[in-house]
């Protein structure tokens, strides 16, 4: 079962793709990159998550163009949605948030060029840039839009204060914030509530302990109980857990694995009774 969600004007398989792990440190060999892609697409999948830091050099662009290659190589790859991102750069030791005018139309046409389209369906801003306010990095996705590069704005790793200002700016189509069991910032800050009451679709970044912190989830005792009631692993649990919380709700599951991209498919069909999802809802965090 293929459970489909509105993103906008658009309906896409609620659990997307994260592609970061494809490119980042311990990434596959290309090829295995390319049939993971491959092999989301053959099991319905048409979301699928970039940006343009994720790259294994010190260049952007390495997961951009792996996505464009896979597409492109695959007979139903037309079909399938890419959101990326801009506003963060690589510094040599570590990433910056750098929301500038110009730094993010340079990185957006790159993007145009790496992924090889002419439209960006989700552009979004990576991560709000402290030294600059935000509404004047979201006017330039605004102008983005209106110049037809990109179709839609979307805002990541940001605070409900910031999304209220943002969306005085602009319609904003998405929010991606990092949320998973043990990382619920974004319920309590009232995010997931202004994305739901505005009909901006959230998508749920590091869903199952994000890129670092997936094998501690695992090990989640309280969660692995749960999960055992459905036979299930603790990752499904929380992808199950994420979906029923919100019908604009969306997950992007990161794999460099073809039999995790099978599993967080899998994970559409389970239902969590009422008690497991307060269960849920009650855990603390990290
Ligand atoms: N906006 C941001 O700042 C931001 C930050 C972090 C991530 N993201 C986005 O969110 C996506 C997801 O985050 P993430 O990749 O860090 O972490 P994640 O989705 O929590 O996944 C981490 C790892 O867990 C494993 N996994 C995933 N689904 C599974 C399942 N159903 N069953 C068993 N194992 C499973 C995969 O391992 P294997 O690699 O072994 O297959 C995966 O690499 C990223 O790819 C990226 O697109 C965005």
């Amino acid at each position: 079962m293929t459970l489909r969600r509105r993103l906008a004007d658009t309906e896409l398989t609620a659990v997307g793709l994260g592609a970061m792990p494809l490119s980042l440190a311990g990434a596959p060999e290309p090829a295995t990159a390319i049939d993971v892609i491959h092999r989301f697409i053959d099991a319905g999948g048409d979301f699928i998550d970039s940006a343009n830091v994720y790259s294994s050099t010190a260049a952007p662009g390495d997961n951009e163009r792996l996505i464009a290659r896979a597409l492109s190589q695959h007979p139903q790859g037309r079909r399938v949605h890419v959101a990326t991102k801009g506003g963060v750069q690589w510094t040599g030791r570590g990433w910056r948030a750098n929301g500038r005018p110009q730094a993010l139309r340079q990185a957006c046409e790159q993007s145009l060029r790496d992924l090889d389209v002419e439209r960006i369906f989700l552009y979004q801003l990576h991560a709000p840039d402290p030294d600059v306010d935000i509404s004047e990095s979201v006017g330039v996705l605004r102008d983005l839009q209106a110049a037809g590069r990109i179709a839609h704005i979307g805002l990541s790793n940001i605070d409900d204060a910031q999304l209220a200002r943002a969306a005085e700016v602009t319609s904003i189509a998405s929010v991606q914030n990092g949320l998973h069991p043990r990382r619920k910032q974004s319920l309590a800050d009232g995010v997931v509530t202004r994305c739901r009451e505005h009909g901006i679709a959230f998508i749920a970044h590091s869903p199952v302990g994000g890129y670092h912190d997936h094998a501690r989830l695992a090990d989640d005792k309280e969660l692995r109980q749960l999960a055992q009631r459905y036979v299930t692993s603790v990752a499904n649990l929380a992808i199950a857990w994420l979906l029923q919380l919100d019908e604009h709700m969306f997950v992007i599951a990161g794999a460099r694995r073809v039999a995790s991209v099978l599993a967080s498919q899998r994970a559409m069909e389970l239902a969590l009774d009422a008690d497991v999802m307060r269960s849920i809802n009650r855990l603390v965090d990290w």
